[in-house]
């Protein structure tokens, strides 16, 4: 794992998009993990503006989303498939067939989870996974105690969560659904390489706990320690917490292979 701190949520974003668009240009073919929330806006308004303006080219990307409210139809508003469609999908040159968003109205969820594991597979399983981190230390929705072998599934939403998320639906958690279907972490596990990104102070406390705290359940991010191609960038606010700035600096200016990052 690295950890790279840039000063403010600005250059933090760019340098994810970077990374993005880097993988992008290499592969012929690019299997993209996508997560949502106010995190991921900054780096889809980025990469929106380098399709635009330098013809990154999305047309050989696939996407699997991470997760997906349940009983919220995909033309509300504040569905992960209406999120994605707004910040990305509409205007970058993805062929739509080739995104994926759990289906949150399946009546089969159990048969919905399968099928979203199984489109991952035969598609040669996800080559960069982007997450961002919620208050409980969650990363797609897998809430305190998700076994960290765990598989695409429904599950519940933590009060802390709804309220986290509560300013999307007017300010009222009682209006954040209760459920989602979301990867498990061992899903997410199995990507080739994986970016986390984290911006602001409400981040810092449970950022230090998920990179330098013991791998638990009660934080799924901490399962992020045993992948072996795994970046966190951050900006300085959400690094406050960290005890091991120093090095983590010194590493981001000494690693051949950000040498055309700093
Ligand atoms: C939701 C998503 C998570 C995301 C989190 C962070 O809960 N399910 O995948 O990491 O939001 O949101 P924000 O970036 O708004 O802090």
């Amino acid at each position: 794992m690295e950890v790279i701190i840039r000063p403010g949520p600005e250059q933090t974003a760019q340098l994810a998009a970077l990374f993005i668009a880097h993988e992008i240009k290499q592969h012929s073919k690019l299997v993209l993990g996508l997560a949502t929330g106010r995190t991921m806006e900054r780096i889809y308004a980025i990469l929106v503006n380098m399709h635009k303006n330098d013809g990154l080219d999305f047309s050989k990307c696939y996407s699997f989303n991470l997760d997906e409210y349940i009983g919220l139809p995909t033309e509300n508003k504040n569905s992960y498939r209406s999120y994605m469609n707004y910040h990305l999908f509409h205007h970058i040159n993805i062929n739509m067939i080739n995104t994926h968003v759990p289906n949150g109205m399946a009546k089969d969820l159990k048969a919905e989870a399968k099928n979203y594991e199984k489109q991952i597979q035969k598609l040669g399983g996800i080559d960069l996974q982007l997450l961002g981190i919620g208050e409980t230390g969650h990363i797609g929705f897998n809430e305190p105690l998700s076994a960290l072998m765990s598989r695409t599934r429904d599950k519940s939403l933590t009060p802390r969560t709804r309220k986290q998320n509560a300013e999307m639906f007017g300010g009222d958690p009682n209006k954040v659904p209760t459920r989602a279907l979301t990867m498990g972490v061992g899903t997410i596990l199995e990507a080739r390489s994986i970016l986390l990104i984290a911006l602001g102070k409400s981040k810092a406390s449970i950022l230090a706990k998920a990179i330098e705290g013991p791998i638990t359940s009660m934080i799924s991010a901490s399962a992020l320690q045993l992948h072996s191609s795994c970046k966190i960038l951050v900006d300085e606010t959400a690094a406050s917490n960290l005890s091991g700035r120093k090095y983590y600096d010194w590493v981001f200016q000494n690693e051949p292979e950000y040498a055309h990052y700093r």
